[in-house]
């Protein structure tokens, strides 16, 4: 896959194909382009009332939500804010809920880049790459898992990283970033099961739980990579044992699948989408 095909890639739909997640409200963080985008549609298309985040490319936004009310015939609700700011996280999960009645999913997809080696990397280019990738998620997830433990059940998904298994030259703040999901996501999870515990809600028959789970992608055809010079690109494709990148749909089905009731036993889990790129 070129980059030229990348924004085509993007623009693909899914339309309603089962209702696994019928009654269910996501909020999706960086859910109006790329992967973020591919899983609002993945989760609406089994039936999930979604709300999208981003940042500030609000005409990116608008196009998204005008494709994506054409496409399923109901509205995906969109939030500005930025995740790296604890204020901004706490003001959209409250958003979501009081627009939607209730937060079911989390996906904590929100990520940026920038890649500079380890001696030329400034103090900026370090805190705004943990702030947004790592501690977005920390305060994202701590709103919606009061909301969730309160009412007994959740699925929360974090966006990692390949990168943040392996390393990458260039990409130490990335890196540490991504790899720090696995920590948070470990933690959560032990976290939302001792807290249903704790309400006497574990052991209830029909309860679906409160799962918390990584998914890593590995290099996935969007605009992230766009400024991946194709030389480079040419060397990544030759060592992915699958001789292509990833489509934003493939880490997209592994997130709703992990939302669905019937994953209640999979819990801080780290879930590979890389073509066999770690093996
Ligand atoms: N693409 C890959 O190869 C790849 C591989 C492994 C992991 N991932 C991870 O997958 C996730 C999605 O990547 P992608 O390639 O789909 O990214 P993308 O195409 O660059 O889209 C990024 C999305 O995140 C939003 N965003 C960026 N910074 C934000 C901030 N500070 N606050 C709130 N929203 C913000 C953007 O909003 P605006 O549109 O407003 O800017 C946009 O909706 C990231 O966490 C990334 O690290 C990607």
């Amino acid at each position: 896959m070129t980059n030229a095909n990348i924004a085509q890639q993007d623009e693909s739909t899914a339309t309603r194909v089962g209702d696994k997640l019928k009654g269910r409200v996501a909020f999706v963080t960086g859910g109006t382009r790329g992967i973020g985008a591919a899983i609002c549609r993945s989760l609406a298309s089994q039936g999930a009332t979604v709300a999208a985040g981003y940042a500030g490319n609000t005409p990116a936004a608008e196009k998204f939500r005008e494709a994506f009310a054409s496409t399923y015939r109901t509205d995906v609700s969109i939030h500005r804010g930025n995740v790296g700011d604890p204020h901004d996280c706490r003001r959209t999960v409250a958003e979501v809920i009081a627009m939607h009645g209730r937060l079911d999913i989390l996906v904590n997809n929100a990520g940026i880049t920038i890649d500079k080696t380890v001696l030329k990397l400034a103090d900026d280019d370090w805190f705004k790459v943990l702030n947004v990738n790592l501690s977005g998620a920390f305060f994202l997830s701590q709103a919606a898992l009061r909301h969730m433990a309160e009412r007994g059940s959740g699925r929360i998904v974090n966006v990692s990283s390949v990168i943040g298994e392996t390393g990458n030259i260039g990409q130490a703040n990335y890196a540490a970033s991504k790899s720090g999901l696995f920590g948070l996501t470990k933690t959560l999870a032990r976290e939302a099961a001792f807290l249903l515990a704790k309400a006497g809600k574990l052991t209830e028959p029909d309860n679906i739980g409160l799962t918390v789970n990584t998914v890593t992608p590995g290099f996935i055809a969007t605009e992230m990579l766009e400024h991946v010079p194709p030389k480079v690109m040419e060397k990544i494709v030759a060592q992915i044992p699958l001789a292509r990148l990833g489509k934003p749909e493939e880490v997209a089905r592994v997130v709703h699948f992990l939302a669905a009731d019937a994953s209640s036993y999979i819990t801080g889990q780290v879930w590979g989408v890389n073509g066999g790129l770690d093996m």
